[in-house]
């Protein structure tokens, strides 16, 4: 059989999803209507003869448990858990950690999915693949800009037989354009192994406190008793196994040619939203808004929400919970969330607006477009880097005619003036 693991972090991640962690750790935000690990339990649920998902993060025991219980109701044939590391432990350090929960009824393989990434989960074709090659693990891969592929893991393969051949993460300077989308599926029989040599060869650094015996090894490792000036280092499946994989010439990457996108900064859940309300359009799903001459596709409205007929909206704009849209408002490439309200004649472009925030009449929320292709949201101007997707968080007011642009804006905020390219704190 095979499990899957979600790896969702804790809450001294997600420092760049700010100001929007501030209130909802990043996992449970919502994008195209639903939690960003929704998505990823959804592409899990179509993989026939998986029967169990871990959820496997540092976030505190109840933090996920409406999440759990609502996904069990809507998938059935899944056993949903998480599982809490008591601290980061890392990528691997979380699996190896709770590999007795992951080994439970023997399942041959097991796929991991960060879950900070936004794609259409091949998962069913990195199976298949996996089964062909009769390999050790599969990655998946997709191909970008030579600019952008050191800000991410880099995989250099043998075209033909798709074999991993190396493997850096985040290198200095170019070695492939074929990255790591943070997808796995990995070999119960193998990968454990892999990690334990890795802990054994980190505890056996003299710098390190030794223990005599193999039942002690873990607990070395994963102990504080390091010696004076040694931090308590975590395992990171990227660096201290991956490039090891890749000399066992049992490991293959499956290039997607389907959208990825990472949500790490608060303005990437933008891209990311158009890409799953894209991906919802294209699979006809019923959750979307019907096309009408207001309702330019996709767009998600949620069934609490209240749109004015003569608004507005799309593409790409999702109306969270209770929010309400006034008459004449124009909202495109935009996230509007639960208890939001703009104002008649409004034009909210290219921004999120945060939990209960307002937006007053003929008032302007914009930020710049992104060129596509492109793994940033951040863009220059005047010679100065700032956030292409304008942010309000939590409970900020935007006042009647005013104009914020390109700006990220804390909780709690009155904006009585034009703002541009500011952070407002
Ligand atoms: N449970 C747990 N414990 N999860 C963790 C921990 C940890 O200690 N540390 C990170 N994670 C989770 C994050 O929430 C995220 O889903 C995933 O693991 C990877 O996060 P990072 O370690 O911050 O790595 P990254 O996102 O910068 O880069 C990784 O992902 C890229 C694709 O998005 C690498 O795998 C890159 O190679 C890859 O290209
Ligand atoms: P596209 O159709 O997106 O190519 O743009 P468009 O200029 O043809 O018109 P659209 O209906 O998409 O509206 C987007 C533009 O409407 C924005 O770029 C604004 O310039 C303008 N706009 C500004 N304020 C308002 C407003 O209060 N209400 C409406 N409906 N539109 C506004």
């Amino acid at each position: 059989s095979t499990k899957a693991v979600i790896l969702v972090g804790g809450p001294s991640r997600g420092t760049r999803f700010r100001p929007l962690s501030l209130d909802l750790p990043k996992p449970l935000f919502d994008v195209a209507g639903h939690p960003i690990i929704w998505h990823c339990l959804q592409a899990v649920a179509k993989v026939p003869g998986i029967r169990e998902v871990i959820l496997v993060g540092y976030y505190e025991e109840h933090v996920f448990r409406d999440f759990i219980k609502d996904s069990a109701r809507e998938l059935p044939q899944l056993r949903i858990q998480y599982l809490r590391e008591y601290q980061a432990l890392g990528t691997a350090g979380g699996l190896y950690h709770f590999r007795d929960a992951i080994l439970k009824g023997g399942p041959e393989r097991f796929f991991v999915l960060n879950a900070d990434v936004c794609c259409s989960f091949p998962l069913g074709e990195m199976l298949k693949l996996f089964e062909e090659k009769n390999a050790e693990a599969v990655i998946l891969g997709t191909r970008v800009s030579n600019d952008a592929a050191t800000n991410f893991g880099c995989i250099v393969s043998d075209p033909q037989t798709k074999r991993v051949l190396h493997y850096v993460e985040k290198p200095e300077s170019h070695i492939s354009n074929l990255i790591n989308c943070g997808v796995y599926l990995f070999a119960t029989e193998t990968i454990f192994p892999s990690i334990r040599n890795a802990i054994k060869r980190r505890t056996e650094r003299p710098r390190l406190v030794s223990y005599p015996s193999s039942e002690q090894l873990d607990a070395s490792f994963f102990s504080e008793k390091l010696e004076d000036g040694e931090k308590n280092e975590v395992l990171r499946l990227e660096q201290d196994i991956l490039s090891d994989l890749a000399d066992s010439n049992q490991f293959f990457v499956l290039e997607t040619k389907d959208f990825w996108r990472q949500i790490k900064t608060a303005g990437s859940a933008v891209p990311a939203n158009a890409l799953y309300l894209m991906k919802a359009f294209q699979s006809q799903s019923e959750e979307l808004a019907a096309p009408s001459a207001s309702i330019l596709p996709p767009v998600f409205i949620h069934p609490t929400a209240t749109v004015d007929p003569t608004a507005k909206l799309g593409p790409n704009v999702s109306i969270g919970p209770r929010a309400v849209i006034g008459a004449g408002v124009r909202v495109k490439e935009s996230i509007v969330l639960e208890d939001a309200e703009i104002k008649h004649d409004a034009c909210v472009l290219y921004s999120i607006i945060g939990w209960n925030s307002r937006v007053g009449a003929w008032a302007r929320v914009e930020g710049t477009p992104t060129p596509v292709g492109s793994h940033t949201t951040s863009i220059v101007k005047n010679g100065v880097k700032v956030q292409s997707i304008t942010i309000l968080g939590k409970d900020c007011g935007v006042g009647d005619e005013v104009r914020v642009q390109n700006c990220v804006c804390l909780p709690n905020k009155e904006l009585k003036r034009d703002v541009t390219n500011e952070v407002i704190m």
